[in-house]
């Protein structure tokens, strides 16, 4: 396993990978939500990067930047038995040598609705660093986590758009016991707020619960995910969506693909978590569903 600090040392070894390279981005605190996209890339690729970089141009000011968890030695360990083939480590330096001004900005509403409401500029941060690690390390396919909902779309949108030749593989959220989505954030949850972290997941179920017993009603949808957070106390709501699988448009009626999504507050804790609903003979958008 080759750990790399410098984009001049990644590009060389890139160069010494024959047959097919598949690429997991994170911002390291590994866990096993990570480490699924690592196991599935690792089956359908010869090669397999992993990119670990806090990226600094995603976080707005004031967010999580300078405390979001980071322990590089822990994740070496831990993507030590998964057969990596390199771990990439730049700096900010490397990532964003003095006089970057090369953005990768998307615009219209996939990049500015929900997340992008929320945190604006985020997208913009994630795409350009995706961008520089694409063309750094060329790999054939890339794995998302379906967890980030809407980055996953964006990123689809923006390979789409630049014409990359990259393929995007979207992977499954891995999940607690308990339902709530494995995150490297769920480290800054008090045990209280980690307890109640959990009705995330029950207000999605109910959402597809009633779903599939027939409702169809959009803000009837929203009601119901809003009702059940409402019973946790330390819950306190950012948004509640019911979009547009394509768009992210809310909708009126569910009578096409749609993604439920929602990002809650938990003291300075904030998570996002979200399912597709599809309705009988719909088709589920490609690797989404
Ligand atoms: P990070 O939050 O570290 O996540 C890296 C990848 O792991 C993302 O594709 C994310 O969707 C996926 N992931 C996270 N939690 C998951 C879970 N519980 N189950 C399945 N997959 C999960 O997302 C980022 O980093 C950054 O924005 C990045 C794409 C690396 C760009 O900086």
């Amino acid at each position: 396993m080759n750990v790399v600090e410098t984009v001049a040392e990644m590009e060389l070894l890139r160069g010494q990978m024959a047959g097919r390279v598949a690429m997991v981005p994170t911002m390291g605190y590994l866990h096993e939500g990570h480490l699924s996209l690592i196991r599935r890339a690792r089956t359908e690729a010869d090669h397999v990067v992993v990119s670990i970089f806090v990226n600094p141009t995603q976080f707005r000011p004031g967010e999580d930047f300078d405390r979001y968890p980071r322990d590089p030695d822990r994740d070496l360990r831990l993507l030590g038995g998964e057969g990596v083939d390199a771990i990439f480590m730049p700096s900010v330096s490397e990532m964003y040598p003095p006089g970057f001004a090369e953005w990768v900005d998307l615009k219209g509403p996939l990049v500015d609705r929900l997340e992008g409401a929320s945190r604006p500029g985020h997208f913009r941060g994630v795409t350009t660093v995706v961008v520089r690690l694409f063309r750094i390390l060329q790999p054939h396919r890339a794995y998302f986590g379906l967890k980030d909902g809407q980055q996953i779309r964006v990123i689809r949108r923006m390979v789409r758009d630049l014409a990359l030749p990259v393929e995007i593989v979207p992977c499954v959220t891995q999940r607690d016991l308990d339902g709530l989505a494995l995150s490297s954030r769920n480290t800054y949850l008090s045990p209280t707020e980690r307890e109640a972290a959990s009705v995330l997941w029950r207000a999605l179920c109910r959402a597809q619960e009633l779903f599939r017993a027939g409702e169809r009603d959009a803000e009837a949808l929203r009601t119901a995910i809003s009702q059940v957070l409402a019973q946790e106390p330390l819950a306190e709501i950012d948004f509640v969506s019911v979009a547009d699988s394509e768009t992210l448009a809310e909708l009126a009626i569910v009578a096409r693909p749609a993604l439920v999504s929602l990002a809650v507050r938990f003291g300075v804790t904030r998570l996002v978590d979200n399912i597709l609903l599809l309705p009988p003979g719909a088709t589920a958008p490609s690797g989404l569903a």
